[in-house]
């Protein structure tokens, strides 16, 4: 046989030898098998994937002071971390209610917190949004204490299928339950470019909202889409292209940062639901009862302030913290998520 006969043979495609999917890439996501990986992580002020670590937990639990037979509310479960705590202090006696409206985590935190001992009797979880409180609170009776650190979880930015960072390719959705609303890709379709720029400036104080917002819709009036979101971390680079270096890569950096902030906030509608919540909040607190709620960001935190402060000039709250309490050097060292984080408590007369 010459070899002009030799049949053609297909390459074999190259797969690489790194995991191409979020499952198969982390090894934490596995934490039986790989707790030294995690360790190790941990120990480099990072968070493994499929985890979230609490923030502030000393500080709120100091706060809180729990006691056996206490009725209490986690107004974000996210990974358990603070309900773990709390559940611990309870000691079999009381009851913990819980809700997430994210129904792709909630499954796994419910099951793991089973796994640790916490069943039914100690702990009821529901898939509900943290503004429907009062619906709780019916069948619950009042709260001696309530606990919110709002905001998304770790595991969802570190999800690409969630569209929640632009570091990593996925659909751009931002949705905290995408079974509820429209994915952000669908939502910037709908917005002029004042809408847009209003969104960038008051839900993220991003200086460069108007040449962003109009990279946007140049992009979108051009008839390209906006699905992925590199596309969206594109579209902020170019946009912002006249920023002279060395300062214009952190510059985008941070854009991006509050462009993909802005957006969440905008189509998970967090103001409203967070405002909503602290309506509330002293209908379903039992007197002397406690609320601590750890925020992110400064529009969230502003709300927080302002209601809080509210409440006690009416004579509703007792007492309140004078000023936000910040997560130790120590803590904001070990894990840069709580850099950010601002913790401000009520009581309730
Ligand atoms: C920062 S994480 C909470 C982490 C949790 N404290 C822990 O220790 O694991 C925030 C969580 O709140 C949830 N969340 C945010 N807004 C919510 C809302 N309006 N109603 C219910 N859950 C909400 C998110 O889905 C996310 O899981």
């Amino acid at each position: 046989m010459d070899n002009s006969e030799k049949k053609h043979q297909r390459r074999i495609r190259y797969k690489g030898t790194h995991p191409k999917t979020f499952e198969a890439k982390y090894k934490e996501l596995q934490p039986d098998k790989y707790s030294e990986t995690i360790q190790k992580i941990i120990g480099k002020g990072m968070t493994p994937a499929g985890m979230h670590r609490p923030i502030c937990v000393n500080e709120i639990l100091d706060f809180l002071d729990v006691k056996p037979g206490q009725i209490g509310f986690d107004a974000t479960l996210g990974y358990g971390g603070h309900a773990q705590e709390i559940l611990k202090l309870l000691n079999d006696q009381g009851h913990l209610y819980a809700v997430d409206q994210d129904p792709i985590e909630l499954p796994k935190t419910k099951e793991r917190l089973e796994k640790l001992g916490f069943k039914e009797e100690l702990l009821t979880i529901n898939n509900l949004n943290f503004k429907d409180i009062d619906l709780i609170a019916s069948v619950s009776g009042k709260f001696d204490f309530v606990i919110a650190d709002l905001g998304v979880s770790s595991m969802q930015i570190d999800n690409p299928e969630r569209g929640f960072s632009f570091k990593t390719d996925g659909p751009l959705d931002l949705r905290m339950n995408p079974m509820v609303g429209v994915s952000a890709a669908e939502r910037l379709k709908e917005m002029s470019k004042d809408e847009i720029e209003g969104m960038l400036i008051e839900n993220a104080d991003e200086p460069y909202a108007s040449e962003i917002a109009a990279a946007i819709v140049n992009h979108l009036h051009k008839g390209h889409d906006i699905t992925l979101t590199s596309e969206l971390h594109q579209i902020i680079i170019d946009a912002l292209k006249f920023i002279r270096s060395p300062k214009r890569e952190e510059e985008i950096k941070k854009s991006s940062q509050r462009t993909f902030q802005a957006l969440r906030i905008d189509i998970n509608h967090e103001y409203e639901v967070l405002y909503e919540f602290l309506e509330k909040l002293p209908e379903v607190l039992k007197p002397q009862g406690k609320v601590a709620i750890l925020t992110f960001h400064s529009g969230e935190d502003r709300l927080v302030k302002k209601s809080f402060q509210y409440y006690f000039r009416n004579g509703i709250y007792q007492e309140v913290s004078d000023g936000p309490i910040r997560p130790s050097m120590d803590e904001q060292s070990s894990n840069s998520r709580a850099r950010s984080a601002k913790l401000r408590w009520a009581i309730k007369k």
